[in-house]
């Protein structure tokens, strides 16, 4: 076996990045159905230079995590939420569906054999899995793939923006959008990320902790912020954009329902930018994100700063949502919801 043997990290150090480990899960479609599960530890993927997910960017992917609890179970997140989406992207970029069945079946395949990499309970670390969906088959007309991989890796990460629960600084991009209005932004397809590159890396040059995409029609809506969605706080309200060029982000759907059940009002609207002034907080969500609670929102071209903290720490709505919402995922305190679900055997 292709094993990582050297693997022995300093948990509280550990980044957002790809590590190798021992085991990755396939299963392929051919004449219209799925196969056997397959079980590999190659890290590379066999298919023909034609295939369509190169060329006609024919792929779906989706981010989860493994969670290490307090009791040592190992729990994931509403596993099967992220089977609709890539069942959704899917129907979007005409590849067949991965059943629930079998999405969830495999991602507590992939983190069983991969034990030995969830990272202990106590550093906000987690197994972070990469399920995707891609066209293998040789096509160079424009046109859906006949065949296509599903396969699941995983890897440890800690924090996507630098600090953790700490407040990060974002930039608002007029120069670039990610997603038309009735285009591929509900879909989780690399496309998408391809076209975020450019906004990403200039913001990161500028010394951002990332970038926030305005609709791209009429420039005067709040979009998400770059693998994140966006909501705000207002009084007693948990504001966040309704958008069709935004991912239908499962952090967030279930933040709304946390924050509804802590008493707070929820609302799903367009939030036009001037709007940032009267939040009294604000926040990026999503699975690597978790909550990233935000300082200050740039507006470079047009020379507008909008602070969203008062002191510069994370608010105490952002920090009672974080605080349950993680909790839940870490088995620290009963899941109201019934969102997580134990990897048993681990
Ligand atoms: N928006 C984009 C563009 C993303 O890539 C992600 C990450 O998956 C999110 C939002 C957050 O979605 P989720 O909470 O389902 O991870
Ligand atoms: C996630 O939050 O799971 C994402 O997919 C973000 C990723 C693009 C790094």
């Amino acid at each position: 076996m292709n094993t990582n043997n050297d693997f022995n990290p300093d948990w509280s150090k550990i980044g957002f990045g790809y590590v190798k480990t021992d085991y990755n899960i396939r299963c392929y479609h051919r004449n219209g159905k799925w196969g056997e599960i397959e079980i590999s530890s190659d890290e590379n993927i066999n298919m023909s230079m034609a295939a369509t997910c190169l060329h006609y960017g024919q792929e779906a992917f989706e981010g989860m995590k493994a969670y290490r609890g307090k009791d040592g179970k190992v729990r994931l997140f509403r596993p099967e939420e992220n089977a609709a989406r890539m069942q959704s992207t899917s129907r979007g970029i005409l590849m067949p569906e991965v059943p629930t069945d079998l999405f969830v079946k495999m991602t507590e395949m992939v983190v069983k054999l991969n034990a030995r990499f969830i990272p202990p309970y106590g550093y906000g670390a987690t197994l972070y899995i990469r399920p995707l969906l891609i066209g293998v088959g040789p096509t160079v007309g424009v046109k859906p793939s006949p065949e296509y991989l599903f396969m699941i890796f995983v890897t440890p990460v800690g924090p996507y923006f630098k600090g953790g629960f700490a407040t990060g600084d974002f930039m608002i991009t007029r120069k670039y959008d990610r997603s038309a209005p009735l285009g591929t932004g509900i879909y989780k397809v690399g496309g998408n990320y391809a076209a975020s590159l450019r906004a990403n890396k200039e913001a990161h040059d500028l010394g951002y902790n990332g970038e926030f995409y305005l609709d791209a029609k009429e420039k005067k809506y709040i979009d998400e912020c770059g693998a994140a969605n966006f909501f705000g706080i207002k009084g007693n309200t948990y504001v966040t954009p309704k958008s069709t060029s935004i991912l239908p982000s499962i952090t967030n759907k279930s933040l709304m329902q946390l924050a509804e059940w802590m008493g707070y009002k929820v609302e799903r609207r367009p939030i036009p930018e001037e709007e940032l002034l009267e939040f009294d907080e604000a926040g990026a969500c999503g699975t690597a994100a978790v909550i990233t609670p935000i300082h200050e929102i740039v507006d470079v071209e047009n020379n507008k700063t909008y602070v969203l903290t008062k002191d510069g720490k994370p608010g105490p709505v952002c920090t009672k949502l974080y605080e349950k919402y993680v909790a839940i995922q870490f088995g620290e305190c009963e899941d109201p919801f019934g969102w997580t679900r134990v990897v048993e055997g681990i």
